[in-house]
């Protein structure tokens, strides 16, 4: 049977088997998805023994995803320019790198949200992995304006050069920020920390949608504060279901339906009445 895995360090609260299962059972194809523990200081051998057990593929998580860029042999563009690989493919004695996370914030936010990026005026916070991996596939939706805000200002200057020639991209200060945008972006790790970015309120309006990509039972710091400023608010849970749909598609040439598998997740995400 076709094995695929999803390597980190912790990895027994990975959502990903579950995910891929439903993808499985709903394409019809049969496969093994299991989570596979890496040591910290091990990544590159624990990649190694599954090839050589027959691997198929693998996603890469929390800790490993630079570590996977570095070991894999060709990268796709989105990886390349990301500088992290969550999907790994094994094929003809070689490892290909992809990075299917900005392919699964663009989807759940254009088609599952039904909200065009295209024309838009689009804030993206943060200047770390998250908001790298964001970066080319939000360029491609051709925006009217792309702005990166991120408290430690230079590191969002650095990241407008390298993509500058991939469209038109902008860094801002959080206090310098002027006007509303259409879509705000929260790729800072603040929410993991129950933290708020810095943000002037007057960001947000009735029209603008306020998207977090960490997720959970509640509603983030973030997403609390948007939605007290009149934005609709959604969380990264349906980010998380899509960038698998992709890393599914790369892996068997489909792209299963995600609505059902994603269902599913937020029903068990919900907090149990008392
Ligand atoms: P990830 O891989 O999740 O993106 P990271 O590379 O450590 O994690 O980057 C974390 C990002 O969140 C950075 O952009 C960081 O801002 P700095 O570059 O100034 O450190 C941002 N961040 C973390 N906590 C924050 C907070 N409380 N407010 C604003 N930005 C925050």
């Amino acid at each position: 049977m076709d094995a695929y895995v999803v390597i980190g360090n912790p990895i027994a609260h990975s959502k990903s088997p579950e995910i891929h299962a439903g993808f499985a059972r709903q394409t019809g194809q049969t496969l093994s998805y299991a989570r596979l523990l890496a040591p910290l200081d091990n990544f590159p051998a624990t990649v190694r023994d599954f090839i050589a057990d027959g691997g198929c593929g693998a996603n890469v998580t929390v800790p490993f995803k630079l570590q996977a860029h570095a070991l894999a042999d060709h990268l796709s563009e989105r990886a390349r320019l990301a500088g992290a690989v969550n999907t790994l493919k094994f094929e003809h004695g070689s490892i290909f790198g992809d990075n299917t996370d900005g392919a699964g914030l663009v989807a759940d936010i254009v088609i599952n949200a039904g909200i065009a990026l295209s024309g838009r005026r689009i804030l993206l916070l943060g200047a770390g992995g998250a908001a790298r991996g964001a970066l080319l596939p939000l360029l491609e939706q051709k925006p009217a304006q792309l702005v990166l805000a991120n408290r430690t200002y230079a590191k969002a200057q650095e990241l407008v050069l390298q993509f500058a020639r991939y469209g038109d991209l902008e860094a801002a200060e959080f206090a310098e920020l002027q006007g509303t945008f259409d879509v705000i972006i929260n790729a800072t790790s603040a929410s993991l920390a129950a933290e708020l970015p810095p943000l002037p309120p007057h960001v947000f309006s009735s029209a603008t949608l306020a998207y977090d990509m960490m997720y959970g039972a509640n509603p983030t710091l973030f997403m609390q504060f948007a939605a007290q400023h009149g934005a609709t608010v959604r969380d990264g849970l349906g980010m998380l279901v899509e960038q698998a749909a992709e890393a599914f598609l790369l892996w068997r040439g489909m792209r299963p339906h995600t609505a059902e598998v994603f269902t599913a997740l937020r029903t068990q995400l919900r907090p149990t009445a008392a």
